[in-house]
């Protein structure tokens, strides 16, 4: 879910002191399967606050069929990137990759484009735009198109069609001559985008990587204005209008492997999306967790939390909202690459600050938890000043639904703030409360905390498979570097 920076993320960003650059997309890798699309993502950072997804319910209809795909992402400091290939001929614009919303849209125009509250990514990231009157296969999408439907159906008031007192009914008429009304969508954290629908021939990767397939008319937002939201998201959802949802990809799946963040900005590697059956080959030891329907939010991907264990302290029981929803629908855990770090709810989230600090006995570095805003900061022995030695903090391993158990990975859970300095290095633990765990998702998994781990999302069995993964390997395993 697409959420707003906020003063942690900029103040991770800037302790990226190598990575301040930001490069044009690249094309990074080489082909091995032949007969998959793949994707690259590319890391990005994105703030932390809870989202409360955008209900939607719509029709999954499949537009088209293609073979699997593969996709190469960048990542950033706050989350990571796909690169789209849009229009004849083709702009590339990347975009935020987003599993907690379905809308895949671009910023339009450039000088009209008006992003408000949004300073660090039009600051930190080049803004390329998408320019419609420079694509010949670009038009708006009509009326009657069921993604027309699908984007003006939030119960949304700030939406232009509610506004206008459009209804639905008005939409769905037959003899509808007009092109879509512009639409407002919305986000958790309070972010909004408007603009319009428009349809334009996107290009993806196919199992070979040196191969480019067509999708012609893919639906996206062509977007003007945007409040509090990073510039671009494409939309991994469940629902209609999402990228996989149109390619035809939902019955089957997709997976990633989210590059650590040393790698933020580093243009020659990417991590793997990979889109189709070869998601899904060769999994049999992978532990899976079941998929939990939300009532409220149907389009996105919620798992059930049993336990955490800190260290070897046996594991804390998690309250019942972390895997169950109640009578309006609220609860569950949100698996989203769309937050940046973990928020668990109150007061859940204080015990395990308390059994970490039961088990710890570094100094507490109490500045930087002012200076970050993050709760648990420690001074940590780091002998001659060399990060390599071991990680001397416990480790944390969630317990999912169905016995499937995740260890974080090592620089995931608890993160090194500064250099070391007079052999201590300071290092705090990235995951945040829910401000309102009441109201939608009880918790959400964010992009940090699935660094190193190959996440499978099969959705022909609709369960959620998690593995340690050292993803540098495995990218130029599958051919996600340059060489
Ligand atoms: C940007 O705007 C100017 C002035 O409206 C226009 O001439 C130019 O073609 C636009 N460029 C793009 C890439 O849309
Ligand atoms: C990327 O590769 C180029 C060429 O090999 C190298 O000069 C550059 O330092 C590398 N960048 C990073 C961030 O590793
Ligand atoms: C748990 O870990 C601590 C140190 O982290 C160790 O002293 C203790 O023996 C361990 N307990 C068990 C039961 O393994
Ligand atoms: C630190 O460096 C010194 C000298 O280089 C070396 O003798 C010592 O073993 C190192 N200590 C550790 C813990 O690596
Ligand atoms: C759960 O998994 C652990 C190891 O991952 C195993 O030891 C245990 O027997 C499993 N429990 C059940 C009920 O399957
Ligand atoms: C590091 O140690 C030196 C000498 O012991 C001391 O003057 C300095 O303040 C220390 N720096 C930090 C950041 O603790």
């Amino acid at each position: 879910m697409a959420v707003m920076l906020n003063n942690i993320t900029t103040f991770l960003f800037f302790l990226l002191v190598n990575s301040l650059l930001f490069y044009s997309i690249q094309s990074l890798a080489r082909p091995r399967n032949p007969n998959s699309l793949i994707l690259g993502l590319t890391p990005a950072s994105r703030a932390s606050d809870p989202p409360h997804p955008k209900a939607s319910t719509s029709s999954r209809k499949q537009l088209t069929d293609v073979l699997d795909m593969m996709e190469p992402l960048r990542e950033v400091r706050d989350g990571y990137l796909i690169s789209l290939s849009i229009g004849t001929p083709p702009q590339v614009i990347q975009v935020y990759m987003d599993t907690g919303s379905d809308l895949t849209w671009v910023p339009c125009g450039n000088l009209s484009f008006d992003c408000i509250e949004c300073d660090d990514y039009r600051n930190n990231r080049m803004m390329a735009s998408f320019s419609p009157s420079h694509s010949s296969s670009s038009h708006r999408d009509s009326c009657t198109s069921p993604f027309c439907i699908d984007v003006h159906s939030s119960d949304n008031p700030l939406d232009p069609c509610t506004m206008a007192g459009c209804s639905l009914s008005t939409l769905v008429k037959a003899k509808c001559s007009w092109p879509c009304p512009p639409f407002a969508y919305t986000y958790g954290a309070g972010g909004v985008v408007t603009g319009t629908l428009t349809r334009d021939t996107l290009r993806v990767h196919g199992r070979n990587l040196g191969v480019t397939q067509e999708i012609p008319r893919f639906c996206f937002g062509c977007v003007g204005s945007t409040y509090r939201e990073p510039i671009g998201i494409a939309g991994f959802g469940r629902g209609a209008l999402s990228l996989p949802s149109q390619l035809g990809f939902l019955r089957k799946g997709f997976s990633h492997c989210f590059l650590a963040f040393k790698y933020a900005n580093n243009p020659n590697i990417s991590s793997p999306l990979i889109i189709g059956d070869i998601a899904l080959t060769s999994k049999d030891d992978m532990q899976f967790t079941p998929m939990l329907n939300s009532p409220m939010y149907p389009n996105y991907y919620y798992v059930g939390l049993e336990a955490i264990t800190v260290g070897n302290v046996s594991a804390t029981e998690v309250p019942s909202s972390l895997r169950e929803f109640d009578s309006l629908g609220n609860g569950g855990m949100l698996v989203d690459s769309g937050t940046t770090y973990t928020h668990l709810p109150e007061p859940f989230y204080s015990q395990v600050l308390s059994v970490l600090q039961s088990i710890i006995n570094y100094p507490r570095a109490t500045d930087m938890e002012m200076r970050t805003g993050f709760d648990l900061c420690y001074k940590v022995p780091c002998p001659n000043n060399s990060i390599l030695t071991g990680d001397l903090l416990p480790s944390i391993t969630f317990h999912f639904l169905n016995n499937a158990s995740l260890v974080l990975s090592q620089g995931s859970h608890f993160y090194a703030m500064s250099a070391p300095r007079n052999s201590t290095v300071v290092k705090c633990l990235l995951f945040q409360s829910m401000d309102d765990g009441d109201y939608g998702p009880a918790g959400v998994l964010g992009s940090f905390q699935q660094q190193d781990v190959e996440v499978v999302y099969d959705m022909e069995k609709e369960r959620i498979g998690f593995r340690p993964m050292d993803c540098a390997s495995a990218a130029s395993f599958q051919g996600f570097n340059k060489t």
